[in-house]
């Protein structure tokens, strides 16, 4: 069976939230119950380095490493399936020889254009700028991610479109360079487009606004307390009309898809009846915000009980040590995939083995 490479790679920044398990996670996980598909998922541990280059740092990212694999495994993962591997980014030192290749190809203007640069742009004018030079860099080691398996699809999310197009011209213009078709023109695969509004504040769910982000990790009672205390206007930037309104007062009939507890409710709900009785609930106002709140709070805890039951058995199974072992055997597979492809890469740009 022709099997397709299906190649993503999530930074290991904090420990995971409802954002990611949504976002991503989940679609990991159905992607790999296709045997058509042949699923490289790594933990981008050197793309972590362009923001955190200290010993703090470094001391944190080997912990969450281990665990984000125990929790992609509590997920629904299974690195036992023969499609998958789950591997360490840095378990495959040939590709930052690939990212050094294709840093030769790619040019400064098209780095320093693209949206991950953009507010250093300005600090670089007037010499106050401190960002590093791997960070200008990183979406060629992205590429290298993404060419050195000649990988078919990559599920990214939005904001790492622009990286992808960027491995696909850079993928074009070796081959054209080199008069070859070495590089497969990798596709971008369009995610369930979920963006999880953080419970607080006026962005994404994540790590910048602690208060509003639901870990995999978080107890029940600590999940309730969160939702008890969540905003309900949405955050600016995913309200669809020009400034976000208050979308309900006290229990007066509601505009449900104004309201970032609706929002959850949409995302978590088993069936489009569960959706409905909210939506009809608020717009009616007979159901009360607060037997709203609780509503959902009960919903997410039970989506994350067996996630962090299963996460628990790991742990008794042995937990760090399962996962190290699982990195090193996935990323001797991974790199025995990637390996003889930068080596061909190296003859071809006239530096073999000597
Ligand atoms: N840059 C991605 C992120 O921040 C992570 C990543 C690194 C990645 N290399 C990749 C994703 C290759 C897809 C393919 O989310």
């Amino acid at each position: 069976m022709e099997q397709r490479v299906i190649l993503s790679g999530i930074r290991p920044t904090g420990i995971l939230h409802l954002g990611n398990l949504l976002g991503a996670m989940r679609h990991f996980v159905e992607l790999a119950k296709d045997p058509k598909n042949f699923c490289m998922y790594f933990i981008a541990n050197q793309h972590a380095q362009t923001t955190g280059m200290d010993p703090v740092s470094a001391a944190e990212m080997q912990k969450e490493l281990l665990g984000i694999v125990l929790d992609f495994m509590a997920c629904g993962l299974d690195p036992n399936s023969d499609n998958v591997l789950l591997y360490a980014q840095s378990s495959i030192p040939e590709t930052s020889e690939l990212a050094w290749m294709l840093s030769c190809v790619a040019t400064v203007s098209e780095l320093m254009g693209m949206h991950h640069f953009a507010e250093k742009r300005e600090a670089l004018k007037t010499g106050s700028d401190t960002a590093s030079t791997g960070l200008l860099t990183y979406p060629v080691l992205m590429a290298a991610d993404i060419l050195g398996p000649n990988a078919h699809l990559v599920p990214v999310g939005a904001d790492q479109h622009e990286h992808v197009e960027l491995a696909r011209s850079l993928a074009r213009r070796f081959n054209n360079r080199f008069g070859v078709e070495h590089f497969r023109i990798p596709e971008l695969l369009e995610g369930p487009g979920i963006r999880v509004p953080g419970l607080k504040g006026q962005g994404k769910m994540g790590k910048s606004e602690p208060k509003g982000t639901l870990s995999l990790h978080d107890s029940p009672d600590l999940i309730r307390t969160k939702i008890k205390k969540a905003d309900k206007r949405l955050p600016d930037n995913l309200s669809t009309g020009e400034k976000s309104i208050e979308p309900r007062i006290e229990d007066q009939p509601g505009i449900p898809e104004k309201c970032r507890v609706y929002l959850l409710h949409a995302l978590a709900c088993n069936s489009a009846a569960e959706e409905m009785e909210i939506q009809f609930g608020c717009r009616r106002g007979t159901l009360r915000c607060g037997d709203c709140k609780h509503m959902l709070a009960n919903r997410i805890v039970d989506m994350l009980t067996p996630i962090q039951e299963r996460r628990r058995e790991l742990n008794a199974q042995g937990g760090e040590k399962l996962a190290l072992e699982i990195l090193h055997e996935h990323g001797k597979r991974a790199r025995a995939i990637i390996a003889p492809n930068v080596q061909a890469i190296k003859e071809l740009t006239g530096i073999p083995t000597y």
